[in-house]
């Protein structure tokens, strides 16, 4: 490092605030410091400009209608297609040769995809003709299970074309996931694909597809994408309810579908999220408020116009990309670029080689990934002209200040904004996070919540906290992109979210999110992290329950408790401590084991970077496992207060392990 260089980290180092650069306040979507106070005095109706934003076949009759709290409803009585919002519109607007969707496969022999609006209309068209000769009717779930390619949001396109609720399932989750999810949402209907690539292999989807299937409990109709090269195939023979997406499209070529009308609250898509019990929650987002919330957030936030190349390294089975590739920014008429592989293969510059070469305007990626990039070297993307980039943004998990400046410094050259952006799946979309053209930054605090959203700190009696303290995050009056409902279960949807902090009496009603935070002097918010039983491994939601039972399901595993320990790429990582059976040996058998079980339970992603083996697990007099003590061990911090355990001589033993392994 030169010497320039060395004064240059620094500087960086000490600095804790960010004015955002001026040429790009200049040419920002948003950058009137009023809005705040703006929509603040005209709550509810400031969200009347996101609805604005799409076109409606008829308009609301009341912007919120909140009779029956917490069942709020948006933009009553409003007519709209989100998939005729996403594509048709544009081509209305005569920019149907402008680019869609740019996809990048994994392999780098492969010529990358374009779908201009026209051609994506196309396709979209087509498909959605396909699924109602499949009999997909108006609210059938179709369930999507497929990894980074065009198809998946066709299909998503295609389905709330005919108004057919989506219920995308991250590829890299396991078969016994999605029957799940399959079961859970009573979906007859899977689009898959035949298998995807993964540092330059081609993996074998459809078998992990099929094994699903056959742990659900009721009859399927399948669609099979063709991903794999010719060659790269694997023997499957498609059974009498499957089809060749490739045949179903072309007996459909052509064929135009009329985009269904759908009511403002009609569903526009499940997506099953981790919760604090086994059973994933299905969380329900509808038409009109999410679309609003997506692409509204998209503009103000993100930036994004007609004009840019938009790239989020997200992934479609999340709903960050659900409301950041697909719904957010086809709605405002943008490029959206996909890529289908890792940020690593085939070397550690893939992304930079990809901004360079789309000259990418924004990027949106994930802490955990910002976090590895720093730990391969700045190296890599100085090898590449990253000059297209206008704006920087991360979601996910809390992105500490070294890598927060880090990103800002190596990958937008202290010439981008960075918006760390707070929300979660049931929000819709962003909640707390800076307008990047009004806002100065703070590395480590998201910043303060959105115009018109009202988030506050509260202590347990659900009094705010003064600046500086750690509380709990709520949300004090609704919004458009907020769930409506845990599909098929209301109760759960007011004991998960409502009832912490509500007074239904005065008809005070709060949302949790359930999520520590602190707030300083000027309102910026650092969420500090979970507070339930759920661990963010890498971004990704796992609930510590569902990884407890895949454990216990293994034969020679009497009891397991599972929590999150630090880690420095990750953010968490999955740590096991696990009683064995009488008769089986604490070995390395019986290790991998345990990690095949939680694979095949849930995916590799949940796998646990350690499995810790004892002979108890620390309790309470009342029977309660002391989860904080087994973070603490995890983590190998302080241990604190012991005096309450039954069995306090057991944590000595088990920190030695933890250290041991
Ligand atoms: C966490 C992802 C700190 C948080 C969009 C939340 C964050 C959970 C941030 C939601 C952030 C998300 N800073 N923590 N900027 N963004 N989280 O549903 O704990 O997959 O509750 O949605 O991720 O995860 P989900």
């Amino acid at each position: 490092m030169t010497e320039d260089n060395v004064e240059l980290e620094a500087r960086l180092q000490e600095q804790e605030e960010f004015e955002p650069p001026e040429s790009f306040v200049e040419q920002a979507n948003v950058s009137d410091p009023e809005i705040y106070d703006e929509f603040d005095e005209n709550w509810p109706e400031c969200w009347e400009g996101a609805a604005d934003l799409l076109e409606w076949y008829e308009s609301y009759d009341q912007v919120l209608d909140d009779s029956d709290e917490p069942f709020y409803k948006w933009f009553t009585d409003g007519k709209l297609n989100a998939s005729y919002n996403c594509v048709d519109r544009h081509i209305d607007e005569g920019r149907g040769d402008e680019t869609a969707i740019e996809w990048v496969g994994e392999p780098t022999d492969e010529d990358n995809r374009t779908y201009t609006y026209a051609e994506l209309q196309k396709e979209v068209n087509e498909f959605a003709a396909a699924l109602r000769a499949q009999g997909v009717g108006e609210d059938d779930v179709v369930t999507i299970y497929m990894p980074m390619i065009p198809e998946s949001p066709i299909a998503m396109l295609a389905c709330a074309r005919i108004g057919a609720p989506h219920s995308v399932v991250f590829a890299g989750f396991s078969a016994d996931a999605l029957a799940t999810r399959m079961n859970a949402a009573d979906s007859e209907y899977l689009v898959t694909c035949d298998g995807y690539y993964r540092r330059g292999d081609p993996l074998d989807h459809l078998d992990k597809a099929n094994q699903g299937l056959s742990g659900v409990d009721h009859d399927t109709t399948t669609v099979v994408v063709e991903r794999l090269r010719d060659g790269d195939g694997f023997d499957h023979d498609l059974d009498d309810d499957q089809h060749s997406y490739a045949d179903l499209v072309s007996d459909h070529e052509g064929e135009e579908v009329e985009p269904v009308q759908r009511d403002a609250e009609d569903m526009l898509f499940l997506m099953y999220t981790s919760g604090t019990t086994g059973q994933p929650k299905g969380v329900k987002h509808t038409t009109g408020g999410y679309l609003a919330w997506a692409a509204w957030t998209s503009q103000a936030v993100l930036d994004i116009k007609p004009e840019d190349t938009y790239f989020c390294s997200a992934d479609i089975g999340w709903i960050t990309g659900h409301s950041y590739i697909v719904y957010g920014p086809l709605t405002l008429g943008t490029t959206s670029l996909m890529y289908e592989g890792t940020p690593d293969y085939p070397d550690r510059d893939r992304l930079w080689e990809i901004v360079e070469e789309y000259e990418c305007d924004q990027l949106y990626t994930a802490p955990t990934a910002i976090r590895a990039f720093m730990k391969w070297g700045s190296q890599y993307p100085e090898k590449h002209d990253l000059s297209s980039l206008r704006l920087l943004g991360t979601v996910g998990e809390p992105i500490n200040p070294r890598a927060w400046k880090w990103y800002y410094k190596h990958i937008g050259g202290e010439e981008c904004p960075v918006v760390d952006t707070w929300w979660q799946t049931e929000t819709g979309g962003m909640m707390v996070t800076t307008l990047p053209g009004v806002k100065k930054m703070k590395p480590g605090s998201a910043g303060p919540a959105l115009p018109g959203v009202d988030v506050r700190i509260v202590d347990a009696e659900g009094e705010e906290v003064d600046a500086g303290n750690a509380g709990y995050l709520t949300v004090q009056k609704p919004w458009p992109g907020m769930l409506r409902t845990l599909y098929n279960n209301d109760d759960r949807f007011i004991s998960e979210y409502w009832q912490a902090y509500s007074d239904p009496d005065s008809d005070n009603w709060v949302y949790f999110p359930e999520d520590g935070a602190k707030i300083d002097e000027d309102g910026y918010i650092t969420v500090l992290g979970r507070v339930d039983d759920v661990i963010n491994v890498s971004g990704h939601r796992l609930g510590t329950m569902e990884i407890e039972s895949a454990i216990v399901g293994v034969e020679g595993v009497a009891e397991a408790a599972v929590v999150g320990g630090s880690h420095d790429v990750k953010g968490e990582a999955v740590y096991a401590y696990v009683i064995t059976e009488d008769g089986y040996e604490e070995n390395d058998e019986l290790r991998s084991r345990i990690v095949e079980g939680v694979e095949d339970a849930i995916g590799p992603i949940a796998r646990p970077e350690q499995v810790v083996f004892t002979p108890e697990l620390p309790k309470t007099r009342s029977g309660k496992i002391m989860r904080r003590l087994l973070e603490n061990i995890a983590n190998g911090d302080e241990l604190g207060d012991t005096s309450t355990l039954r069995n306090p001589e057991i944590v000595g033993d088990i920190e030695a392990k933890v250290s041991d392994d």
